[in-house]
């Protein structure tokens, strides 16, 4: 726990606890079980953000799944109005006529989803949907909404259930905003 303890002192406060995280997520794999009944579905996971996210919203879903695995790197800042990113690691599941779900930690600019969505649909399967933890709609800059979300959270620097600065803080339980005193310097 001293680990816990020690990432707490740089949080300025909780935004979401584990107990509200975990009721949502059961919630929402409800309504996607429901949604998707009688139905196989292919989740895709964006690592890494969305690693704690998806392992828990797939328990809570109770149809069949295919799970898989993609990373994606954004380009620098002015890359990032294009749209493009970088896949660095592509799912290894053949998606063609199959239903795909997409789970993703945040959705801020929508242009990682955006431009993830065109790829996946390229490859002509029967749906595409995006599952977010979190939707940051006053930072968005791209015509996207997520199919799914759990919460919708103010244009603050969040940390935690997955979501990370400079690497860490991911494996915290909540999420929670940073000082910005963490980040400033
Ligand atoms: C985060 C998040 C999304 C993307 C959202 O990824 O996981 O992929 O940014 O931002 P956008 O809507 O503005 O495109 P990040 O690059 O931080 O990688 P990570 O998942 O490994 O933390």
């Amino acid at each position: 726990m001293w680990g816990k303890e020690f990432m707490a002192k740089d949080i300025e406060k909780i935004l979401i606890t584990e107990e509200e995280a975990a009721k949502r997520i059961k919630e929402l794999g409800e309504q996607i079980s429901r949604d998707y009944a009688g139905q196989e579905i292919v989740v895709i996971c964006v690592l890494r953000g969305a690693s704690i996210f998806f392992a828990d919203l797939c328990r809570a879903i109770s149809v069949h799944m295919k799970m898989d695995f993609m990373a994606i790197s954004s380009y620098g800042d002015a890359q990032k109005t294009s749209g493009i990113v970088k896949i660095t690691k592509d799912a290894d599941t053949s998606i063609t006529g199959k239903h795909v779900l997409v789970v993703e930690d945040i959705m801020d600019s929508g242009y990682t989803l955006k431009y993830l969505c065109k790829i996946l649909n390229d490859r002509q399967p029967a749906s595409v949907k995006v599952a977010c933890l979190l939707d940051k709609p006053s930072r968005r800059e791209v015509d996207i909404t997520p199919d799914y979300c759990c919460f919708t959270v103010p244009n603050e620097f969040v940390v935690g259930f997955g979501l990370d600065y400079k690497g860490l803080y991911r494996n915290l339980p909540y999420i929670g905003v940073l000082k910005p005193e963490v980040y400033a310097n």
